[in-house]
């Protein structure tokens, strides 16, 4: 089977075509595949498989879009580190421009690359593109851990194939749960599917560890780490920062929006863009940026809805190191995110989140995310009175953090290498 997917009929990649970027020979599909050195003979060769006297684990980390990029390429930096462990990377490609643009900035070269994503692809193309092409990575580097992320396609599928190669599974970020199969969509079942898999579970908060607990995991299995987003941040956030979006902003107060998930395509996001269209119409003194996901559903839709406004910047993805400063400088943020729901309460920004549910619930009992639904009215009710009620704000906005503190990805890093576990303790 060939590392792209497709059923060219060889299981071992010849050593000519392993290194670069470049569709196979032969192959029908003409997907590029990426092979980096590790695979060339020279690199296997050479490869360190013992570091004094004890054999080296080797650690596979697998990634393939954005947010899992920003949560994963920390730990893939620490682990790099450490002089036990051989870290190998693998993304899947679910996300190209904005995968490569994460990869970029903290300077990670993936060893392999799976190359999957396709324009508005679905779920079966996402899910069986990775599946076949991943088997043949791990049959390649039989890594003794897989380290997993979150929620997505790509988390899940990865799992799944590590499962039936009976290769242990680490997963990052674990045991966060809403219990609604349908929201978020379809990431609360892939958490869950990833959770039966899941050899370790690296929590970030106590709450889910309290849910894997609950389920009935081991509890030696469970680690309270913090979030790793957390420790990602400590690299991206400057305090000489400009941009010429701020510097369109100026003195009014800027609205910082995202929006992507699946179950809000449609109507809930016609809705979600007419309320805030109709504040902003109201309120002057507020500049909006909205950085549109690559997604051509969002696109289409927010064009319909908040093309021709002025107040309103629809731009390109910024990176990441743009979006934690935008946030840190907003007067609020509207999003569906999960990973902004995690990284505005750090900078006291208020946050409405534009969804039914929230697997990220200490930000809302801490005050300063609030959960708006997707209806017209609700968000725009919800806007406003942040904009008109200063008392309001003010009791959303005080900087928190009750995800992590920075550390996550040194503690992910030691219990992998050492065995040494030093919980994350909230408060
Ligand atoms: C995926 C994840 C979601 C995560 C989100 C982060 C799944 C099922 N969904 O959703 O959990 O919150 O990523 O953004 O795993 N596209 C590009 N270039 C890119 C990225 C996307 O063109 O760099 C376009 C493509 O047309 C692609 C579409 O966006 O088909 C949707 O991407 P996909 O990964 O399927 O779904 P997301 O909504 O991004
Ligand atoms: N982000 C970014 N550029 C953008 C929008 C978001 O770098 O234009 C970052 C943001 O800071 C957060 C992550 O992307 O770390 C969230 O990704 P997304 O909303 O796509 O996915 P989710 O967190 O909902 O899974």
């Amino acid at each position: 089977m060939c590392f792209c997917g497709s059923d060219f009929p060889h299981r071992r990649v010849p050593p000519e075509f392993r290194r670069g970027r470049r569709p196979f020979p032969g192959c029908r599909c003409g997907r590029m595949v990426f092979f980096a050195d590790r695979l060339s003979g020279p690199a296997v060769n050479e490869r360190k498989e013992s570091y004094q006297g004890r054999r080296m684990k080797t650690v596979m980390v697998v990634f393939g879009t954005r947010p899992e990029a920003i949560k994963m390429c920390p730990l893939v930096n620490e682990l790099k580190t450490r002089q036990g462990i051989r870290t190998v990377v693998c993304v899947s490609g679910q996300h190209r421009q904005m995968l490569d643009s994460v990869l970029e900035i903290f300077r990670v070269k993936p060893d392999y690359d799976l190359s999957v994503m396709k324009p508005e692809q679905t779920l079966f193309d996402i899910t069986t593109g990775i599946l076949s092409a991943f088997r043949s990575v791990l049959e390649a580097e039989k890594p003794d851990v897989v380290l997993v992320h979150g929620d997505t396609s790509t988390a899940f599928v990865s799992a799944l194939a590590c499962f039936y190669l009976q290769i242990p599974v680490g997963h990052v970020e674990a045991g966060l749960r809403t219990y609604n199969i349908d929201s978020p969509y379809p990431e609360e079942f892939n958490r869950q599917a990833i959770g039966i898999i899941g050899r370790y579970h690296f929590a970030p908060t106590p709450l889910a560890a309290e849910h894997l607990i609950r389920e009935g995991k081991n509890p030696d299995t469970i680690y309270i780490t913090g979030n790793t987003v957390i420790d990602a941040m400590r690299h991206t956030v400057k305090e000489n920062y400009t941009h010429p979006e701020l510097e369109w902003v100026g003195d009014r107060k800027l609205i910082f929006i995202t929006a992507h998930r699946r179950e809000n395509l449609g109507e809930p996001m016609h809705h979600m863009f007419r309320a805030i269209r109709r504040v902003l119409d109201e309120h002057p003194e507020c500049r909006a940026v909205y950085p549109i996901h690559m997604n051509p559903s969002v696109r289409k839709v927010a064009e319909a809805e908040l093309g021709g406004c002025d107040s309103i910047h629809m731009i390109e993805p910024i990176d990441v190191l743009d979006c934690h400063n935008f946030e840190a400088r907003c007067h609020l943020c509207l999003t569906d995110s999960g990973g902004i729901q995690e990284e505005c309460p750090a900078f006291g920004r208020p946050v409405l989140v534009m969804r039914d549910t929230t697997e990220r619930p200490e930000g809302v009992d801490s005050g300063v995310l609030r959960l708006t639904g997707t209806h017209e009215e609700d968000i725009y009710r919800n806007f406003k009175d942040l904009l008109e009620n200063q008392a309001s704000y003010d009791a959303m906005a005080h900087a928190c953090n009750p995800y992590g503190d920075g550390h996550a990805t040194k503690r992910i890093a030691d219990i992998l290498e050492t065995g040494k576990y030093d919980p994350w303790v909230a408060g």
